[in-house]
């Protein structure tokens, strides 16, 4: 006689009914929290504009979303004239350096809702701007290529690797993070009141280099960087190493510069 299996609750069932609980828990908790965002946005184009003037735009927001979420809102559903640089939208390239609520911050790297209801954006400031919030980078890499920041080596080519010891690498380790995003420069008064000063980011360029034990050129860097407008400029303001997203000790490495200028010992 056939006997009926005793009734078990089907486990798989189970789980997927609860995982869609969870979720649209979730789903709940996130549209409760999704919002609007005032962005005021310092506009310019040189075509049709005597002067820079500011846009209001109310963007709606989602938790979890950077200010570069939102930038995109505005230019891909609202006004496509918006123009600012990005690229690879992970804090990597250092393309979208600009200012927030007048500090340097790079778009991607900031949460909407860690910066209020109302957000002010601008160019990064001292460079020409060339449109909203588009600055013409050249005088930036003009001084960063000045300071040659390559390898400078002596002798024949060797038949194998340059060796280099964990502690010589460790020495200028901090200063290899730089994805030169130009946030510490633009935020530098003395780059603001003179745009021929070298800055803080070709300073740390520089840096890199001078303490790599496989460099031969740190007294040809130090010699450039003894120019009226190299490191002497610097008046330790720490703007910079505030303004970094890398976290870089910037204004300790150009301690560290003068220092081997003045003791001409790396
Ligand atoms: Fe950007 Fe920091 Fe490099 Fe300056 S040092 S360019 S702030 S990553
Ligand atoms: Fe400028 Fe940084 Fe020196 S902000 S003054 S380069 S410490
Ligand atoms: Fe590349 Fe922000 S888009 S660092």
């Amino acid at each position: 006689m056939a006997v009926d299996a005793p009734f078990e609750p089907d486990v798989q069932q189970e789980q997927a009914a609860r995982l869609n609980a969870q979720k649209s828990a979730a789903a709940t908790a996130a549209a409760a929290e999704s919002g609007t965002v005032i962005l005021k946005i310092r506009r310019y184009n040189p075509e049709v504009d005597d002067e820079p003037h500011w846009e209001r735009y109310e963007v709606p927001t989602e938790p979890g979303d950077r200010l570069l979420d939102s930038l995109h809102h505005i230019k891909w559903q609202m006004d496509g004239s918006l123009t600012f640089r990005r690229s690879c939208a992970h804090g990597v390239c250092g393309s979208d350096a600009m200012r927030v609520n007048g500090v340097n911050r790079l778009a991607c790297k900031i949460l909407i809702k860690d910066l209020g209801d109302e957000v002010m954006i601008e160019p990064i400031k001292g460079l020409p701007v060339e449109k909203d919030l588009l600055v013409d980078m050249e005088p930036f890499f003009e001084a960063f290529r000045a300071v040659q920041p390559w390898l400078i080596t002596e002798g024949n080519e060797p038949t194998r690797e340059r060796l280099q010891s964990a502690e010589d690498r460790a020495r200028f380790d901090d200063t290899t993070k730089c994805i030169m995003c130009a946030a510490c420069t633009t935020s530098c008064p003395v780059f603001w009141n003179d745009g021929s000063y070298f800055g803080p980011a070709a300073i740390v360029a520089a840096h890199r280099f001078i303490f790599d034990s496989r460099d031969a050129g740190a007294e040809e860097r130090l010699e450039i960087l003894n120019d009226r407008e190299g490191v002497w400029r610097c008046r330790t303001t720490f703007n910079c190493t505030d303004a970094c997203p890398r976290g870089i000790q910037i204004t300790k490495a150009i301690q560290e510069v003068k220092r081997a200028l003045v003791f001409r010992r790396i």
